[in-house]
């Protein structure tokens, strides 16, 4: 990431840069927002509340379709090229350029979700699409998957000539970010203790993953080299809303993928996410939704 300090604006998590840079898009003009197809419906409705009017693009195995993206010529568009929420998808090296051609060509903006790429256990760290096209590229991050989602603490890495106009969005929204914490959290990072978190918790999650996983024999799982969720398929036919339901009445909490399909053409499947359950309850828990499957 190319990260001078004079493009960062530091807010309330990735969601915050979400609805300060909407508004900021909104008022030059831009209506049009393409979002990844899948993706989650948390992100895109908050887009959507600030005013963009949202337009699925399909994600296949190499990450966004980038044809169809600009034949379907938005403003911006959302994308999670690390590790693709939900399917887990790394965009490839020839879509990122591509990606990176067409805001170079059209002067669109990409939105870059990068929630989750600390994470990584069977692969090599992904360079940003921001490096790629600083000045086309909003960078969104936040310590909600490497710390904790409650502390609401994350920052967007701006295209120069927009970061002005966020900052400003910004202090007319609330006047800032509480000092107290990214105090706390810069004395935290200068003590390399953010290094010494994720050295630990790498290998942690990692056994989660695998504790997790290795209870779910013959159930095909997308995604799972990287982050803190994976996307397991479920048998033909099944019914996912209702097998989590079933796995609910067990106290075992899944998420179906339909929730975050806008097109609702998809083969049945659940989100997991594993990183704050032990190996003994996440071994518990996929027996628990074996049974809810079976049953
Ligand atoms: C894909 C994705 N993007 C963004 C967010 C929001 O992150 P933040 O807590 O930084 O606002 C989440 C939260 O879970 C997420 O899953």
């Amino acid at each position: 990431v190319d990260a001078d300090p004079s493009r960062i604006v530091v807010c309330g998590g990735v969601a915050e840069v979400l609805a300060l840079v909407a508004r900021v898009l909104r008022a030059r003009g831009a209506r049009r927002l393409g979002v990844e197809n899948p993706s989650h419906r948390s992100t895109r409705g908050l887009l959507a509340h600030h005013g963009m009017d949202v337009v699925a693009i399909e994600v296949d195995e190499h990450g966004i379709d980038v044809d169809a993206l600009a034949a379907a010529a938005p403003d911006a568009v959302l994308v999670t090229p690390a590790h693709q929420f939900p399917t887990g998808v790394v965009l490839s090296a020839g879509r990122r350029a591509e990606l990176a051609a067409w805001v170079r060509r059209t002067g669109a903006y990409v939105i870059e979700d990068d929630y989750d790429a600390e994470y990584r256990y069977d692969r090599l760290p992904i360079g940003a699409v921001q490096g790629l096209a600083p000045e086309h590229v909003i960078h969104a991050h936040s310590v909600s998957k490497t710390l904790a989602p409650g502390l609401r603490l994350g920052w967007a890495v701006l295209p120069s000539h927009l970061a002005a106009e966020v900052a400003a969005e910004k202090a007319l929204s609330d006047l800032g970010t509480p000092v107290l914490e990214q105090l706390t959290l810069a004395a935290f990072l200068a003590r390399g203790e953010l290094d010494r978190h994720l050295r630990q918790t790498r290998p942690l999650y990692r056994r989660r993953r695998d504790a997790l996983l290795h209870g779910l024999p013959g159930l095909p799982a997308a995604g799972a080299a990287a982050g803190l969720h994976a996307l397991v398929g479920l048998p033909p036919g099944s019914d996912e809303s209702q097998v989590a339901a079933a796995a609910a009445t067990n106290e075992v909490a899944v998420e179906p993928l339909g929730p975050h399909d806008m097109t609702g053409d998809h083969e049945p499947a659940l989100i997991l996410g594993y990183s704050r359950l032990s190996e003994p309850a996440l071994i518990e828990a996929a027996k628990r939704l074996r049974a809810a499957l079976a049953g």
